[in-house]
């Protein structure tokens, strides 16, 4: 039997398709690209904006089209969350619904018809794990499960439940499994990876995110430890020290801003300032010179004046991150900021002008940081190698940045010394320093 599966969203959404397709493997499916020939259709959906979920139907219309006349559909993930039985009246062809906290369901529900498992009081956690993993040397690492914030625009609470911590030895002994199996780098998943410890389904001893890292750099094998997202009202200094001193963590953080304006913060219900923000980021960057920084960035968001759309250009000055995601604020159902209807509404025209802006300037500065770069050295591990006339190799440094080797035949998995020779805007060019 065959398995088709479309993945959105995010690298939990990632890991979720992993474990479903681990799941499926042992029901005797295989994977396949054509969806023309799969027994199984799967869309592991995302719904933190409004525009992807609208195209899910006509996908959902498409799929039926295609498809055999047995094979079945399912949707997966966060928008099976919150819209669950809906999903079935408007596109009677999808013949089960699994939410986003119940993926580990998979295996039965694929017996059932017009099946909508979406409970998000649902423990997961403890069977989050699954031998299916899609590279051999990098593997992604569920810590947690759900999430308690509520920020005001985020549907996300709502599709993925209350936030628990995966117990420490199940976590321990998966990353070791995946030591021995050949993984050198491991990303730790969890909606907000640095509140690690602060609710488990059993009892447990205390730890905290600080204290995980401690432990899972402990184990032979695993040279680099990833994660995220972290959250930057938790970045306290011990997090920061340990981030900053464990060799074994990569010096490239994901710190999501949203806003950078105190007052906009406070609505999103972001629990940190301004000023707490820039304080964190630039501690980071005198604690690691290099340190590699990303974030996120909604504008539009209700009430956003221009003075507040200052305050988020001026972090982005400050604190010239490597990497930006940025949106235009999409009033999602189920959270605080949808009842808030027309009040303080930020016209689209306005929302996307400022998009422009903020892009441009992110843009700028990295130009100007890319001079910086030519020259520098960096520990990059081999991802990636094309043999031929135009051979590569291809990897990333510590602090997340992709380099690529011309006219060198590399080994995966090796963690080399590269220098930085050229910068043409994509990926870094660099040579191997033997
Ligand atoms: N509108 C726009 N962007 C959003 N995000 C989350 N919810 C919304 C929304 N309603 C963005 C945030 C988050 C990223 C994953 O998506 O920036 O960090
Ligand atoms: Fe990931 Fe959020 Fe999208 Fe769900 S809604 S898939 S948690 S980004």
């Amino acid at each position: 039997m065959k398995l088709y599966i479309e993945t959105l969203g995010c690298a939990m959404n990632m890991r979720d398709s992993e474990h479903m397709i681990g799941e499926l493997k042992k029901q005797g499916y295989a994977s396949t690209d054509d969806a023309k020939e799969a027994d199984l259709i799967l869309i592991n959906t995302c719904s933190v904006r409004e525009k992807p979920e609208r195209k899910l139907f006509s996908e959902i219309g498409q799929f039926a089209r295609i498809k055999k006349p047995d094979a079945k559909i399912g949707i997966c993930g966060c928008t099976a969350s919150h819209m669950g039985e809906e999903i079935i009246k408007k596109a009677p062809s999808v013949n089960f619904v699994l939410g986003a906290r119940n993926i580990s369901k998979i295996s039965e529900i694929i017996h059932k018809d017009k099946a909508v498992e979406i409970a998000i009081d649902y423990d997961d956690s403890t069977y989050v794990f699954d031998i299916a993993r899609s590279t051999g040397i990098k593997a992604l690492l569920n810590i947690s499960i759900g999430c308690d914030k509520k920020c005001a625009y985020c549907i996300v609470p709502h599709t993925r439940g209350k936030e628990i911590s995966i117990p420490l030895d199940l976590i321990l002994s998966e990353a070791k499994k995946l030591a021995n199996s050949g993984v050198k780098e491991l990303m730790l998943l969890g909606q907000n990876v640095n509140n690690y410890g602060v609710r488990f389904s059993t009892p447990h001893p205390r730890i905290n995110f600080a204290g995980l890292l401690r432990e899972i750099s402990q184990i032979d094998g695993i040279e680099r430890i990833r994660f995220t997202s972290p959250h930057p009202l938790h970045m306290d200094d011990e997090f920061l020290e340990e981030f900053a001193s464990n060799p074994k963590v990569c010096k490239s953080i994901h710190m999501p801003l949203q806003s950078g304006s105190t007052k906009i913060l406070k609505s999103m219900r972001r629990g940190y300032s301004k000023e707490w923000y820039l304080n964190r980021a630039l501690k980071l960057k005198s604690l690691i010179p290099n340190v590699g920084i990303g974030t996120d960035i909604i504008v539009g968001f209700p009430g956003e004046s221009e003075e507040d759309f200052k305050h988020t250009i001026d972090v982005l000055e400050q604190v010239e991150f490597d990497t930006l995601y940025s949106f235009i604020y999409s009033p999602r159902p189920h959270t605080e900021s949808y009842g808030w209807g027309e009040e303080g509404k930020v016209s689209q025209e306005i929302a996307s002008n400022r998009l422009a802006t903020l892009q441009s300037r992110h843009k700028e500065i990295l130009r100007h940081k890319a001079k910086e770069e030519i020259g520098s050295f960096h520990k990059v591990l081999i991802e990636n190698v094309k043999t031929g006339e135009q051979c590569f190799s291809e990897g990333r440094s510590d602090n997340g940045k992709l380099i690529k080797i011309p006219g060198e035949i590399l080994k995966i998995g090796d963690i080399l010394d590269i220098q930085i020779s050229q910068n043409d805007g994509g990926s870094l060019i660099g040579r191997f320093v033997k």
